[in-house]
């Protein structure tokens, strides 16, 4: 049997490193060593004198400790360094399902979230967040409809990528007591937490790995920090028979974490909070100018304002799209590729994230955003204002 395509990773292979306007990226503006070493107090010449041996299997114990800080109830020894965030799903699926379990996935999501359980368990059951008229809602009775003797895992994404949902305390409560009655694991990838400046929400969620104990939580430096190059990222563990298990799956993925990504990660973490500040401030700017873009072309999307996360998911009305445009566009995923050829803008459409209507994805956190939405808005029907780009 074949794992089935990851779509994201496919589109954006085909044109993130030529178009001239990423507006559906999920990471956070970035930064170079320099700059990150010069914040941290670090040197260049500290991450010369590294020495390049194999680095333990769970993870350096400085970085772990490090980790662990950002928790409350969590210790270094709960914490399992990986090589990349994504190195964390497959990781986690592989040492829990096999073919005789069920499992429940939050949709849409992240392929990868979606794609290995799918492809190692029984039964795979997606659970669609539900579009409200101005947001996303969790259906917390549709969860308990699915769950069966069988389920294994509940798969979760908080903040959520793509719809920028973020549930409320209660919720995420009842969702916990769901899967404690019936005895299930919950995978929360938290890897946009520390984004929760979109819609003023502002209220960070205790992570999951703090408020129950049959937790794999999933986090890294990619998105709300900024540094995907870094493939830095981590899973938190409570139970160690679990988390050996794990560690057991990853000698035969990485065997353990790249030495010099240990070393910035370690400087990265001890500038954790700026770092997340700068993030959270161009996502709130860059949120602003898109809330008045999409009420000037209401009659074009349906703008759902994310509550966190670096994301959004837009409805397109594409007859509405196609008015005066001599080509018929038929679907989502021909807009996007047509877009991208034809003027080098990159949305993501919403079919790679497993959502068969007509959304796309758009990225909130790049400080090239307002130019990219320019370029994006002269594209669209005529006869609406162009927006100031500074
Ligand atoms: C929800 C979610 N989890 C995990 C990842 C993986 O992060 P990375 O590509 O840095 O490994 C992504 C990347 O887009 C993501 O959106």
């Amino acid at each position: 049997m074949k794992i089935k395509p990851f779509l994201t990773e496919h589109f954006f292979a085909k044109y993130e490193f030529t178009a001239s306007h990423l507006l559906a990226s999920s990471d956070c503006e970035t930064t170079s060593i320099a700059e990150l070493l010069e914040l941290s107090g670090g040197s260049l010449a500290g991450l010369g004198a590294l020495k390049l041996g194999y680095t333990e299997s769970q993870g350096h114990p400085d970085y772990r400790r490090m980790v662990a800080e950002m928790y409350e109830g969590v210790s270094a020894d709960d914490v399992v360094i990986l090589t990349s965030p994504v190195e964390g799903i497959y990781l986690t699926m592989q040492t829990l399902l096999d073919a005789s379990d069920e499992v429940i996935a939050l949709s849409p999501a992240y392929d990868a979230l979606h794609h290995v359980a799918d492809h190692l368990c029984g039964e795979f059951r997606p659970w669609q967040l539900v579009p409200t008229r101005t947001g996303w809602e969790m259906d917390l009775d549709h969860l308990r409809s699915l769950v069966s003797s069988k389920t294994r895992l509940i798969i979760v994404n908080f903040p959520h990528n793509p719809t920028g949902y973020q549930p409320g305390r209660d919720e995420l409560q009842e969702l916990i007591e769901i899967a404690r009655e019936n005895d299930c694991w919950l995978f929360c990838d938290e890897i946009y937490r520390g984004l929760e400046s979109g819609c003023d929400a502002g209220v960070t969620l205790p992570s999951v790995a703090d408020v129950y104990e049959k937790s794999i939580v999933l986090n890294g430096l990619s998105k709300t920090f900024g540094l995907p190059g870094l493939r830095a990222g981590w899973l938190v563990i409570r139970d160690s028979v679990m988390r050996e298990k794990l560690i057991g799956w990853k000698h035969y993925t990485t065997i353990c974490p790249a030495a010099p990504t240990e070393y910035l990660a370690m400087q990265a973490l001890s500038v954790r909070d700026q770092l997340a500040e700068r993030s959270r401030a161009i996502v709130h700017q860059n949120l602003a100018i898109c809330t008045s873009f999409m009420q000037r072309h209401a009659a074009l999307f349906r703008w759902r304002p994310p509550l966190a996360g670096s994301t959004a998911f837009v409805e397109i009305d594409l007859e509405q799209l196609g008015r005066g445009q001599k080509q018929v566009t038929t679907s989502v995923m021909q807009y996007c590729h047509d877009l991208a050829k034809s003027h080098g803008i990159l949305l993501l459409p919403g079919d790679c994230l497993g959502c068969s209507s007509e959304f796309v994805r758009i990225g909130l956190g790049r400080l090239d955003f307002p130019a990219a939405l320019v370029a994006w808005e002269a594209t669209l029907p005529s006869a609406f204002p162009a927006l100031d780009a500074t």
